[in-house]
């Protein structure tokens, strides 16, 4: 806990904290924001460089945004699919154009959600038999008990075992591996474009393209994750474009409602009609409000060319960041950024950057994961920068495994 979150009196609010422990205890409790800013209860100012976790491209209260939540609350909140309403075809042929076509969409909650959504699509259209997915250690797909297994993070699942049968690991960036891993039982093959919370890793034009034509010849479906990296964030609007390859499904969620819950799974029209009326189903997926919030949040992201900004604001922010001692490489696109530091713990780094009034995140023992908001100023930025500088100036050189 930092000096400054003691001094704000903060484990006051959490003694005997009504929450299940999943998390760990919050440092500060954040009341309020606008742009690129937070406030706390005590009124103290954060710049945002990580957008609750890439969620938050538009920034914080967002008036147009706001509007559109206060408009559909006063109109329309909830129906059930039972019934046709008026948005959540529009935000699908919307989400369809940015992926170039040719498919359909299922809404869901979260990313976890649009993810079991795409799973279960692939074992529909494998049919019986054909059921396996693979997917790539240091991968992150969700927390269900199904996405769980499709994270190739074996110490998230220990707790959790016996998991869903049907799901095999392999190699992140290893072609030969992906090849062999692929057999009579394999259904789709399901890989992000940037293991965001594996630590902010980009996969290769390579290995992606590689995939792909693996996929076609061996008849399984290449399910691309881009619940963290879709919708500008990387400077496309998929993660995926950067690298010309067309997925046969994609998910997304974070940035779609801008903090409104809204997660998409789409697939090509042909796979998407694996599924019938009764297959796969949720009360609240595409309900009125998540998606009159998502089509507002798409109007905004296409009008503010957010994938060009992300692009300009992402190489000046890493130039930059490269620039200054302590920070080895920067990876990542656009805005999705992790500096690497040299022999500096990254937690320590950031708990200096959170007492500075900057919210990062360690997202591995010596990086820092940067996901602000895609329409943040060159300003901003260049404070970020300084703010670096200065945290890393005050945090102790030390020898931090990775
Ligand atoms: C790539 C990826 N997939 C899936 C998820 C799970 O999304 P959610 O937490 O909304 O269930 C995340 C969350 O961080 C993610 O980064």
């Amino acid at each position: 806990m930092s000096a400054h979150s003691k001094a704000m009196g903060a484990p006051a609010v959490l003694d005997h904290c009504p929450l299940m422990p999943t998390y760990g205890a919050p440092a500060i409790q954040l009341v309020r924001g606008e742009g690129s800013w937070l406030w706390d209860r005590d009124d103290r100012r954060y710049l945002d460089l990580i957008s609750g976790l890439a969620v938050t491209s538009l920034g914080h209260a967002h008036p147009e945004v706001a509007d559109a939540i206060a408009a559909q609350a006063r109109r329309l909140l909830h129906v059930s699919n039972l019934f046709g309403t008026e948005h959540n075809g529009p935000v699908a042929v919307t989400i369809d154009r940015l992926l170039g076509g040719g498919g359909q969409v299922f809404f869901a909650n979260s990313g976890a959600e649009a993810n079991e959504c795409a799973l279960k699509l692939a074992r529909k259209f494998g049919g019986h038999g054909r059921h396996v997915v693979v997917s790539a250690y240091g991968s992150f797909h969700g927390r269900t008990l199904a996405t769980l297994h499709a994270t190739g993070q074996p110490a998230k699942h220990e707790a959790f075992q016996p998991l869903p049968e049907g799901f095999h690991h392999v190699a992140w960036q290893d072609t030969d591996a992906l090849a062999s891993a692929i057999g009579p039982s394999t259904a789709a093959v399901l890989l992000e474009v940037v293991q965001g919370e594996g630590g902010v890793q980009p996969a290769t034009t390579e290995y992606l393209q590689f995939a792909r034509q693996l996929c076609t010849e061996r008849n399984v479906l290449l399910m691309i994750d881009e619940v963290q990296t879709g919708l500008g964030r990387c400077g496309a609007w998929f993660a995926h474009q950067l690298h010309d390859i067309r997925p046969d499904v994609v998910t997304l969620a974070k940035a779609l409602g801008n903090g409104m819950p809204i997660g998409a799974c789409w697939a090509r029209r042909e796979v998407a009609a694996a599924f019938e009326p009764g297959d796969h189903a949720t009360t609240f997926g595409g309900q009125p409000l998540a998606t009159a919030v998502a089509a507002a949040v798409l109007a905004i992201m296409e009008r503010e060319d957010v994938p060009a900004r992300a692009q300009r604001a992402g190489r000046r922010f890493s130039d930059a960041l490269l620039e200054l001692d302590g920070v080895s490489t920067v990876r990542g696109h656009g805005l999705l950024l992790a500096a690497e530091l040299d022999g500096y713990d990254a937690k320590a780094v950031a708990a200096a950057l959170l007492d500075a009034g900057v919210l990062v995140n360690a997202v591995t023992p010596t990086a820092l994961r940067f996901a602000p908001s895609l329409l943040i100023t060159d300003d901003e930025l260049d404070l970020a920068v300084v703010a670096v500088r200065d945290a890393i100036a005050l945090t102790p050189n030390v020898e931090v495994a990775s």
